[in-house]
């Protein structure tokens, strides 16, 4: 087995990973109760704070340094200048900055905070720092692919190395909304369409982050966001209304959260939308009652950018101070941006609006967190200028981009084993927008990477080839513009090859925030080259560049082999070049399925049965599929191929019945039949076929990637127990009901094939 420590924790996952998740060393950063340990100080510190100096704890603003690189990631805002900012932390009016520009400014900021202010409370920095600080890892969507939460954990960790030597204490980060909707802009950021695998990879970031000691100059605070359900997001615009059931909800929607704060992350984020009429942000239900009353979360939660202020436009507050009044009383303890509390709760607070312990107890929670990042200890042990430069792009972490990046990539297809390719004798055409070129490679949201610091698709395949002179490159089309005379450099480049290698799909700026597409396809000028390079008859091998699972169609579908490789960041070239020719054998599979059409959107696989499913086969009449398309996806989730040829069989199930206390064993021979090694991802998913809330046609419950040489078998087990049937039922709380259970190992969530049944007995 190549990887055991994956290999250990996925043969937990069939008796509860998630548990032994709970019981990660971060959670060290409580106390053996659970219950956060506030130094004395810290009350303290309250008791001596003037109304203005706690609503000035409460508020977080983007930092105006160097022109305010934070303004180019949100939207404008009528903020301070730099020399303001200094200002205000020396008046105790801000609690820190986010976006910042590094080790100078944090020096300047937390001097004028911890010298010339009056209670002298440190600063605290914020930023997001999503996929990588100066190196740039895989978009965490791409990580996901990887089916290795310990990949995300390193990455995160080495995210954190650099960013904490850079003055950063606290990252916007990890993302754990499950987005199930492709159109969406933001499911590039988080963990995919799967609740599982949400949860583990929430909890792996969370690890990688902070580590056992937030004290470290190595670690920073992780901020689970954005809860809650913001993927949820009506026909996946961002931002927009989110209607769904309580049950849907706390089965689906919460659990990668609450994976993250079980996996003691101190902080939290406020989604922007509402849920079912009630902005997040103004939700006591979800802030209180459920994450602090139910979950026992301990940290704080702040607003997203302005987020308190919108509830005026969602039609939830009347103005800015109710604004203010209604999140803060929620549970939200500190405004993003805004400005809102500092402005309006000191006298909130004085007209009895809101409670000065309300109050209090948002302050005490801030001041915990920052008391346990070391900063009261050393404000500026995060703040280095030499550690910032001795951090920034060291060997070391570009070789885990280069590993995480190969790791993430998913080959689609390869019909007549076309890929690898061969290293010499052959030429080859490196075609489209993004064969070339220092664009493009790093991906969204990335606040400090540059590509200019990147290896693109041309340097890592020239770095790969024994023969360099066999490389031509053209970029044939733009983005989304044609290019005049592109289509026909690019037939000329393809006639003279032997193969044609074409890097196509969307620019960074088409995924992220606010980029929601109507129509998640290659676009049309790329459709064209695609074709017109294809007509040469060549064979093509499809590279594509993407932030979201994409309907593939024409030329893009019909090629050869199709390699899903996302942004890969820093080592993009390399790592697809790794991938290409053979030095890696791709392991890595989707974590969101690729539909036939944008329209079946929202597509995932574990969707419910419905009364009139369409049978194998052609489509019947009065039968749920779309005009002439089976609502099946192209590639489901879980698929991926390897260069080796694995044959799964031997399905079997330890006994035909399980009691609620016992546990069973499922079982299948997994072979490799072909010439080369692989890894495959093991997958185990399990049907309810009855019971008193619908269950979804298949629910993926355990995972196993293990490593087999060429002639290579080997029996893969899973442990089930009544409880990882569990699901949220009737009157909202999770219940196990007796009955027929259907049971797969597959090699993706849409694979037929071999399935066994058991039975749950009362
Ligand atoms: C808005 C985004 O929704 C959030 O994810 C991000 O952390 C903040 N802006 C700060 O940049």
């Amino acid at each position: 087995m190549r990887d055991m420590r994956i290999s250990r924790r996925a043969a937990l996952m069939g008796a509860g990973a998630v548990a032994a998740w709970a019981a990660s060393p971060a959670r060290a950063l409580l106390d053996a109760a659970g219950q956060l340990t506030v130094p004395g100080f810290v009350d303290d510190l309250v008791g001596r704070m003037t109304l203005e100096e706690k609503a000035g704890q409460l508020s977080l603003m983007a930092s105006a340094w160097g022109g305010g690189v934070a303004a180019s990631l949100n939207p404008p805002g009528a903020g301070s200048s730099f020399p303001q900012q200094v200002e205000e932390a020396r008046q105790g009016e801000l609690t820190g900055v986010f976006n910042g520009n590094g080790a100078r400014m944090a020096r300047i900021l937390q001097t004028a905070a911890v010298k010339d202010s009056r209670l002298k409370i440190p600063l605290i920095f914020a930023a997001d720092i999503i996929h990588g600080h100066r190196t740039i890892f895989p978009v965490p969507l791409a990580e996901v692919a990887s089916f290795e939460p310990d990949l995300a954990r390193r990455t995160a960790a080495a995210a954190a190395f650099e960013a904490a030597g850079a003055g950063i204490d606290w990252t916007f980060s990890p993302m754990c909304d499950v987005a199930r909707d492709q159109r969406w802009g933001r499911g590039v950021e988080g963990g995919g369409e799967d609740v599982l695998l949400g949860q583990l990879f929430a909890a792996a970031r969370v690890h990688g982050f902070q580590g056992a000691d937030l004290k470290s100059n190595d670690r920073m605070m992780a901020c689970i966001k954005h809860f809650a359900a913001y993927g949820a997001g009506e026909a996946g615009l961002d931002y927009n209304t989110v209607d769904v059931s309580e049950r849907t909800l706390r089965e689906v929607y919460l659990q990668p959260y609450k994976a993250g704060f079980d996996a003691g992350a101190m902080s939290g984020m406020a989604s922007f939308n509402e849920i079912s009429g009630v902005p997040s942000t103004g939700s006591h239900w979800l802030m209180t009652e459920l994450l602090r009353g139910e979950w026992g979360f301990q940290g704080f939660i702040v607003s997203d950018y302005t987020g308190d202020e919108e509830m005026i436009l969602h039609g939830f507050a009347k103005d800015g101070r109710d604004a203010a009044r209604l999140a803060l009383i929620a549970g939200v303890d500190m405004s993003m941006q805004s400005g809102l509390y500092r402005k309006y709760l000191p006298d909130l607070v004085r007209k009895g609006e809101v409670p000065e312990a309300v109050l209090n107890q948002s302050v005490r929670r801030v001041l915990a967190a920052k008391a346990m990042l070391g900063l009261f200890d050393n404000p500026f042990g995060r703040i280095d200028e030499k550690r910032e430069q001795a951090r920034s792009l060291l060997p070391a972490t570009r070789s885990l981009a280069r590993e995480a990046g190969r790791k993430s990539i998913v080959l689609l297809k390869n019909d007549g084993d076309l890929l690898p390719l061969p290293r010499s004798g052959k030429k080859i055409a490196v075609i489209g927008p993004f064969a070339a070129g220092a664009h493009d490679l790093v991906g969204p949201w990335v606040v400090y990477g540059d590509d200019a610091k990147a290896i693109d698709l041309a340097v890592g395949i020239r770095a790969a080839l024994a023969d360099k002179s066999g490389l031509i490159v053209a970029e044939g089309s733009g983005v989304e513009e044609a290019k005049p005379g592109g289509i026909e450099q690019a037939v000329a480049a393809a006639r003279q090859a032997d193969i044609i290698v074409l890097a196509i799909g969307e620019s960074q700026g088409m995924s992220g925030e606010a980029q929601s597409r109507t129509e998640i396809v290659v676009p049309e000028a790329q459709q064209q080259l695609a074709e017109a390079v294809a007509a040469v008859g060549k064979p093509v091998v499809v590279v594509l560049k993407h932030g979201r699972a994409l309907a593939l169609e024409g030329a893009v579908a019909n090629a050869q082999a199709i390699l899903a490789t996302w942004f890969l960041g820093t080592e993009t070239g390399h790592a697809i070049a790794d991938v290409l020719f053979g030095a890696y054998s791709p392991s890595a599979r989707l974590p969101a399925s690729f539909p036939r059409a944008s329209g079946q959107e929202p597509y995932y696989y574990a969707h419910k049965p419905t009364g009139r499913p369409n049978p194998d086969g052609p489509l019947e009449a009065y039968k749920a599929h779309f005009r002439g398309i089976p609502n099946s996806a192209l590639y489901p989730f879980g698929h991926g191929l390897t260069y080796g040829r694995i044959e799964y069989g031997g399905l079997e199930v330890s006994a035909p019945t399980m009691g609620m206390t016992g546990e069973i064993v499922v079982r299948a021979r997994v072979a490799n039949r072909g010439k080369r090694a692989a890894e495959e991802v093991v997958q185990l998913y399990t049907h309810d076929r009855t019971a008193s809330i619908t269950r979804p046609v298949r629910e993926l419950k355990a995972f196993r990637k293990i490593a087999l040489a060429p002639g290579q078998a080997e029996t893969v087990e899973f442990r089930l127990r009544a409880s990882d049937l569990s699901f949220i039922g009737r009157g909202n709380k999770p219940v196990v009901e007796p009955g027929t259970f259907d049971v797969w190992i597959a090699p993706s969530a849409e694979t037929d094939g071999p399935k066994a049944s058991f039975e749950l007995t009362a």
